[in-house]
């Protein structure tokens, strides 16, 4: 029997049922849903609702059940109930009789979905946090195996200036800070509970909310009643914290895809995070990268998809809202399996330092140091870099690198050019050059690796 069954004189369709019901998938937060309700029988105590004896007999069974769900141990593919609020509910008037009954007084589900809603979504900026911070740690580590290393560094695809791996793994961990930050502020700003907002206008009975804020772990309540039964803010700002994580993750993907790729071959995957081909034996797929990459298509569109039921919903409660769910649990578990997986990938690869090293040091990717070294002999960086430019010509006619160039074939271009051109011209010179804040000298990127790791606990 629903909830809501007085008012109705027919049963509900059971095509109805399929639209409606929410039990499938909002069953993941029974046991936030039982806390919401333990802390709600706590209030109606304390304004006079309940008496002491009937309190504590709704606690009692409400712990029972909220073991069973942490067991996971609830068997909700036999219930009737629409959703995980009347499944609680009717668990426990199954329990208690009468006693269950009063449980709901003062409250809706529309307060009490926001507060369940909010305190799983807490849950898992907790977790997710402590996902980001160990791949945090993993691209650390990743970059410590390889200090030396020099890798091409690319624009528009093609090699630009070569730069050290470490410093390729440090930009991600920039980045990966960054969506720890954007974690960190949407838990500050959804902190806050809508228990005791009723439907919409809020409830008549005296419930202390800030005892009930307080007991759930919240900062303070919701100001506004309407506001807190519809807003779904934090909902939109975990799915874009997701997003934007993914496409981080995603791009990291995408250049380990390409570094491991036969024409880079700068490094190797582990067979643990890779697969084979069903025709092709000679086949090691980068699966486990092409998935974090192509993970994002449901994950974008699970922030698309809310912002779109969203943005048309008169105040207060409208049941599209329940549309809030299904794609923000599907976002959880994928990202936080990506999250998992780079991990594995970091952990698993194998990289070809001569290989790259070899790779950094062609595609004249040292041109920049020419014209460099031509400003350092009082020439301006514009026409130094148009003489550069020529030098990388004469080199291409030649088939050869720059530093290939006999001395006279450069003098031809321009005589200013002297045999000191030639350290200028090596790899690490070029690369360590760059010893500045945020550039990739062997110094700075290992200075840059140091204070990551003194700061990877306080992060
Ligand atoms: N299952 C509903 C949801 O997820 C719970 C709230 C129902 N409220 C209502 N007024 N019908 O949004």
């Amino acid at each position: 029997m629903a909830l809501w069954g007085g008012r109705f004189a027919a049963g509900s369709s059971n095509m109805f049922r399929q639209v409606n019901d929410s039990l499938p998938f909002d069953r993941v937060m029974a046991a936030q849903d039982i806390q919401g309700s333990i802390i709600w029988s706590r209030g109606l105590k304390k304004a006079g609702v309940l008496s002491e004896d009937e309190q504590s007999q709704l606690e009692a069974a409400l712990s029972e059940l909220k073991a069973l769900a942490e067991k996971g141990e609830l068997d909700f593919d036999a219930s009737p109930e629409e959703d995980i609020h009347s499944f609680v509910e009717a668990a426990l008037i199954d329990k208690l009789g009468d006693i269950g009954r009063k449980l709901h007084t003062g409250r809706s589900r529309n307060d009490q979905v926001a507060t369940d809603f909010r305190l799983w979504v807490r849950e898992h900026v907790d977790s997710l946090k402590a996902d980001l911070k160990a791949l945090i740690r993993a691209l650390l580590q990743t970059a410590s195996r390889h200090q030396q290393a020099i890798i091409p560094g690319y624009t528009h695809l093609q090699r630009a200036q070569p730069i050290h791996f470490a410093h390729w793994c440090l930009a991600y961990v920039e980045m990966f800070k960054r969506d720890l930050s954007r974690m960190k502020d949407l838990k500050a700003r959804m902190n806050q509970c809508p228990l005791g907002s009723g439907a919409l206008a809020g409830t008549t009975y005296p419930v202390d909310r800030d005892m009930l804020a307080n007991e759930l772990g919240f900062n303070s309540p919701c100001l506004n009643s309407l506001d807190a039964v519809s807003d779904r803010d934090f909902v939109l700002e975990l799915l874009f914290c997701a997003s934007t994580s993914m496409m981080h993750i995603s791009r990291m993907a995408e250049d380990l895809i390409f570094y491991n790729s036969g024409e880079a071959g700068f490094l190797q995957l582990g067979d643990s995070v890779t697969s084979g081909s069903s025709l092709m034996p000679q086949k090691k797929n980068p699966d486990a990268l092409e998935l974090m990459r192509g993970k994002c298509g449901r994950v974008f569109g699970s922030l698309q998809g809310l912002l779109v039921t969203m943005k048309g919903l008169p105040l207060a409660y409208n049941k599209d809202m329940q549309e809030d769910k299904e794609g923000a649990i599907d976002t959880v578990n994928q990202w936080h399996i990506c999250l998992c997986i780079a991990v594995e990938v970091l952990d698993s690869l194998s990289l070809n330092e001569e290989r790259c090293r070899e790779a950094a040091a062609q595609g004249y990717a040292n041109a920049t140091e020419l014209a460099d070294y031509l400003v350092e002999k009082g020439i301006p960086f514009r026409t130094g870099h148009d003489i550069a430019g020529k030098v990388v010509l004469a080199g291409i006619e030649k088939g050869c690198a720059i530093e290939d160039l006999p001395l006279a074939d450069m003098q031809a271009i321009c005589d200013k050019i002297e045999d000191d051109v030639y350290p200028v011209l090596q790899l690490e010179y070029g690369v360590n050059k760059r010893n500045i804040l945020g550039g990739t000298s062997y110094e700075t990127v290992t200075k840059a690796l140091y204070t990551e790791l003194e700061n990877l606990d306080k992060l």
